[in-house]
């Protein structure tokens, strides 16, 4: 194998491993919020990567059990139906929330 190959071969590992620690159940809040919560979703939200995890989490929650949110709550809703515990944890390291 010569080096180039090698590289690519490396190169490919690498990309496969990220995406493996990419969470799936983000995937579909990236569309509205950004891949890295970084925008205004639909010009309503706050900035959810610079929420606190306490605060991400408790919004998640509440727009679950419906004590939570603002105009579009029922949007937000619909999104976090069926959404775990351990699934909005991993959505707050995903998104690097303290
Ligand atoms: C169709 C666009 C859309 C998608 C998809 C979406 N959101 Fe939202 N999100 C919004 C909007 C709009 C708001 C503000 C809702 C309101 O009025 O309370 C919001 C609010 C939030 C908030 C609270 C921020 C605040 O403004 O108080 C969090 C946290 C959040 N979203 C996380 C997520 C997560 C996690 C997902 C994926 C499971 C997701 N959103 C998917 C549009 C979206």
């Amino acid at each position: 194998m010569n080096t180039k190959i090698k590289l690519a071969t490396i190169a490919l590992a690498v990309t496969m491993t990220s995406s493996l620690f990419a969470e799936p159940s983000y995937t579909k809040c990236i569309a509205c919020h950004g891949a890295n919560g970084e925008k205004v979703a639909l010009g309503k939200s706050k900035i959810i990567k610079d929420m606190s995890k306490a605060d991400f989490i408790a919004a998640l929650q509440g727009y679950q059990n419906g004590t939570y949110g603002g105009p579009m709550k029922g949007l937000m809703a619909g999104q976090v139906k069926g959404l775990t515990a351990d699934q909005m944890e991993a959505q707050a390291t995903h998104l690097g929330l303290k």
